[in-house]
């Protein structure tokens, strides 16, 4: 199975990513969180920064563009190759209210015509036509309804992207309801497009119940999932007979749920804990990317419930450190 690192911005940054692929293995692509290119600037440093190859090195790594301006997406591509970058991803998933409201990201989904001219002018683009860059598509099921589905696949199955990676929800349900399965069956029956399915696989029980349903997919999207618990690739992959490349079924009677290695997660931890420090002024920022982690992390730990609290109180570095020699 290859296993995808979902984009989140704030949370998979070049340092989560670095460490991540350090202390764990199963995952074949990172994706990295949204850069909007304007008009007249181009892309920020700061965007930049989390995409310069001297960030990301040994990673790989796909950088996402996020736009409806197809100048702006061919001039962004550019400089991702110039980066290095081979294969780029276009947002058409984010659900933000500034973002919708810039008809951007899964706003972009309710007009059909627009993003139909869109990806035609960037697939006519010479770079993509000559292969100089390849680019998938990660796309949601529709703006307000999933009604919107089936003209979108319509839409995408005109061009000739690398991938569509589908997140089934619509852009009313932000990450609440559930992906719908539905959806992804439709894009199955017709996609000319390798497909990869994105959306709430959180542990090995849901992972196993997709891929009966689905056992024509090879490839899935992961984001909370890992960030819940980070040995979560190695898991699944763990769950594949190496000779024979089939789901053992031996693996997946003894499959644990929810169980993980906890000296490889302190050592994960603490290298974040670091990294942050030394790129970050002062604590409080490093305690707040913390604990935006631990807004996924926490539910590894079900009996710790008081000292999740006290996680989320603290505004010491020195206090949370205590608190981690407690929980871990
Ligand atoms: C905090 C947060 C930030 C996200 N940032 C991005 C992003 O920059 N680009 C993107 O395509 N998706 C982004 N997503 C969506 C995820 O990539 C993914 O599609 C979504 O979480 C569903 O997958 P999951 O259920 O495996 O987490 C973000 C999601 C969250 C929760």
């Amino acid at each position: 199975m290859k296993l995808y690192f979902a984009p989140m911005e704030g949370i998979t940054t070049y340092i989560y990513r670095n460490l991540h692929h350090k202390h764990y293995g199963g995952i074949e692509k990172y994706y990295a969180p949204f850069v909007s290119p304007g008009p007249d600037q181009g892309l920020s440093m700061k965007e930049a920064k989390d995409v310069l190859p001297e960030k990301n090195q040994g990673i790989p790594m796909i950088p996402q563009i996020m736009t409806n301006r197809s100048v702006d997406f061919i001039k962004a591509c550019q400089v991702m190759q110039k980066f290095g970058y081979k294969e780029m991803n276009y947002n058409l998933g984010c659900p933000s209210g500034t973002v919708v409201s810039k008809k951007k990201g899964s706003g972009f989904l309710a007009h059909t015509e627009e993003l139909n001219r869109f990806l035609e002018e960037v697939f006519n683009d010479p770079i993509v036509v000559n292969k100089e860059v390849e680019i998938s598509v990660k796309t949601r099921a529709g703006t307000h309804s999933h009604e919107e589905w089936p003209r979108l696949m319509e839409i995408y199955n005109q061009y000739p992207m690398k991938e569509l990676i589908i997140h089934p929800r619509i852009r009313q349900d932000f990450y609440k309801n559930t992906p719908s399965w539905e959806c992804f069956a439709h894009a199955v029956e017709i996609s000319k497009i390798p497909l990869v399915f994105n959306g709430d696989i959180f542990r090995v029980p849901e992972f196993l119940a997709f891929v009966e349903a689905f056992p024509q997919i090879d490839t899935i999207m992961l984001g909370r999932g890992i960030i819940r618990n980070p040995e979560l690739a190695e898991q699944i992959q763990k769950l594949y007979d190496p000779q024979s490349g089939e789901l053992s079924e031996t693996a997946k009677a003894n499959a644990v749920p929810d169980q993980f290695d906890r000296a490889t997660f302190r050592a994960f931890h603490d290298d974040l804990i670091e990294a942050y420090t030394e790129y970050m002024y002062g604590e409080k920022p490093v305690l707040y990317k913390m604990k935006e982690l631990w807004f996924y992390m926490m539910s590894m730990f079900p009996e710790n419930e008081k000292l999740y609290k006290k996680i989320m109180k603290t505004n010491r570095l020195d206090e949370y450190r205590g608190y981690m020699d407690e929980l871990l």
